[in-house]
């Protein structure tokens, strides 16, 4: 009772320094129940204990909150929760009332609230299939020694661990105690912690406003070792060192990345690695990137996966979408300033390649979107949709390749100009595309240039804009070489890959595919043993193609990568192509009844439909 009286305390001095006239200026959120503009959270005390045995959160959330004068109530987002208490400030306890389940919108918790309500406390328990928590076994886990526990926030699944106002454009700073197993560590989206807790009790604190989707949580046997300061990598004892050393240029690309767009905003920069089932290459959790270690290749070559993330600290965390419909605010950014950064590491042609790659992938995503073609407008129309669905590749690339044209209208320095400005006027805040486009006109472009670049267009229309221009490469231009070569029938130890990166030989594959046969597929497996390569991204390639020409002799290793890999990015295409054959849908379909027990609900759930499971 004393630790939870101090934390009412924190709480409302947390209050009395955050409090805000409530502003009309929420957008409706077409995923989100809360009505912000009339009530909202703005800082939240969490109090919560991790049972593996129930593979259950018991918490209670001390919601700290705006609203109103006449307003009679405040709305939560909850998905599968069991509600057991919910209280107002001292402890008088209120009437509240659970609404109608919608697919992956979950349930309102409508809680009636007075004039004076400062505080709502929520005492509750997350329900079995809690879609935002995925619990491992130590056989699941890297060093198998213990369970692991990992949150998946992004887009609308902290509802289902936490009741909030699951809206980006909502956000809160928070505070934490957290109590796991004596022995394992835990690890939030705030200032961590760097060293075991014998008890097993962690505190937390995160003062810099979030919103919902980037709170999150990870409990198993995790170590911590540091490049400096400010920067250091988590991850389990015998993937450390391994972790450690592919990621050695953070501390570069976090100086890199303030060369170009003024100072780091948050506190520390911290990267953990997850068991493989994580659904995702990286989620940019804030102080904490999420990480796959399908990207530990071995060589460095897929840090842009980093570089990616640590973009996120600025586009994203800093300045948010203010809804799903706005995702190419997050992530066409994101991808822009990854590159910047790629481009200062590895220099412009390496910079290069990876935009080459990318027009090529937006160009095969446009023209697979024929069925539903409102998914390749930037700005999208999400409403009845669940955004996990609907959120493609679309928007990062086309997102990109807009940026990019408009750098190359004003040049380099009035662009980063820009985007300074835009990060000093709305740090801390979310941003609708109207927003973003309002501040592009008064601070940099004028009427004129605005109609001659489409921008209208790229924003709302389906598809590319006659503006549109695929990147060239150098690198690409040489990796030509060698497939001329290839097609003369020269030796294969003759051509020209030493020095090639993993996007050369992605290139390479591409453009071999109309000829390749499953015999030279063998050849050049023999070659440049690319099947037991430690590369994901380059296995997922060759997989492809592999199945494509049915190169048999690929199969057993495709068999162990859909095993240990849970990233759906990597899984779809390959399962893709596995069902797309007669010689190969069987053995697809079996593969993923073994292996589903694996992946997390989201690859799940996109996999599912994709193979066609549970057999009919
Ligand atoms: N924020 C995304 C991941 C995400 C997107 C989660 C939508 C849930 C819904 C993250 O920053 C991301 O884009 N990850 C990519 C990395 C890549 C583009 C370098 C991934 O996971 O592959
Ligand atoms: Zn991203």
């Amino acid at each position: 009772m004393l630790q939870l009286r101090s934390l009412l305390l924190t709480a409302l001095v947390a209050f009395s320094s955050c409090q805000q006239p409530v502003k009309d200026y929420y957008m409706f959120d077409p995923h989100s129940a809360a009505r912000p503009n009339d009530a909202v959270t703005t800082h939240l005390e969490w109090e919560a204990e991790v049972r593996f045995e129930k593979k259950q959160i018991i918490a209670t959330a001390h919601w700290v909150i705006s609203h109103k004068p006449g307003v009679k109530e405040i709305i939560f987002d909850t998905d599968g929760l069991n509600i057991e208490r919910v209280w107002l400030d001292d402890g008088d306890s209120t009437n509240w009332r659970l609404g109608k389940e919608q697919a992956y919108i979950g349930s309102a918790l409508v809680v009636k609230i007075t004039d004076n309500t400062q505080m709502v406390h929520i005492r509750y328990t997350t329900g079995e299939e809690a879609k935002g928590l995925q619990w491992l076994e130590p056989g699941q886990t890297h060093d198998k020694s213990a369970p692991f526990l990992f949150t998946q926030g992004q887009a609308v699944l902290t509802r289902s661990w936490l009741p909030c106002q699951d809206s980006p454009g909502i956000r809160f700073s928070f505070a934490a105690r957290v109590q796991v197993p004596e022995g394992l560590f835990a690890i939030m989206s705030a200032v961590n912690p760097r060293q075991h807790e014998d008890n097993g009790i962690y505190r937390f604190k995160n003062d810099k406003a979030i919103p919902a989707y980037l709170f999150a949580l990870a409990v198993g046997n995790i170590s911590f070792k540091p490049y400096d300061g400010r920067s250091g990598v988590y991850a389990e004892p015998g993937m450390l060192q391994k972790a450690w050393w592919e990621f050695a240029e953070l501390p570069a690309m976090i100086r890199a990345a303030e060369q170009e767009f003024g100072p780091y905003p948050w506190d520390r920069y911290d990267v953990l690695v997850l068991p493989p089932s994580f659904p995702f290459g990286g989620m940019e959790n804030p102080m904490i990137m999420f990480a796959t270690p399908t990207i530990i290749a071995g060589d460095r070559s897929l840090t842009n996966l980093i570089a990616h993330e640590l973009s996120h600290s600025w586009s994203g965390n800093l300045i948010t979408n203010a809804t799903w419909n706005d995702f190419w605010i997050n992530e066409g950014f994101t991808t822009y300033i990854e590159r910047r950064i790629i481009e200062l590491i590895h220099g412009p042609e390496y910079a290069e390649m990876l935009q080459a790659l990318g027009n090529q992938d937006l160009e095969v995503a446009i023209a697979e979107s024929s069925h539903q073609p409102e998914l390749t407008a930037l700005k999208l129309a999400l409403e009845g949709k669940n955004p996990d669905d609907a959120l493609s590749i679309i928007p990062y690339q086309k997102g990109f390749a807009f940026l990019k044209m408009i750098e190359k209208e004003v040049g380099r320095s009035r662009m980063d100009s820009f985007i300074k400005a835009n990060y000093a006027a709305h740090a801390f805040s979310s941003m609708t595309t109207e927003d973003f486009l309002a501040f592009l006109r008064s601070n940099l472009l004028n009427d004129e240039q605005f109609e001659r670049l489409q921008i209208n267009n790229w924003v709302y229309a389906e598809g590319l804009p006659s503006n549109y221009q695929r990147q060239s490469s150098i690198r690409f231009s040489l990796a030509n070489e060698a497939v001329a070569l290839w097609e003369d029938d020269k030796p294969l130890l003759s051509l020209p890959t030493a020095g090639w990166s993993t996007y050369e030989w992605i290139y390479f594959f591409r453009k071999i595919e109309p000829k390749a046969s499953a015999s030279q597929l063998e050849a050049l497996d023999e070659a440049f043993e690319f099947s037991n390569s430690g590369n994901a991204e380059l296995l997922t390639a060759w997989f492809v193609l592999s199945i494509k020409k049915n190169h048999e002799a690929a199969y057993p290793q495709i068999e162990k990568f859909l095993q240990t890999v849970g990233r759906r990015k990597l899984l779809v295409p390959v399962y893709r192509e596995l069902m797309a054959h007669k010689h190969s849908g069987a053995m697809g379909l079996n593969w993923y009844s073994k292996f589903r027990v694996n992946y997390h609900q989201v690859s799940r759930n996109t996999l599912d439909v994709l193979v066609g499971y549970p057999i009919k």
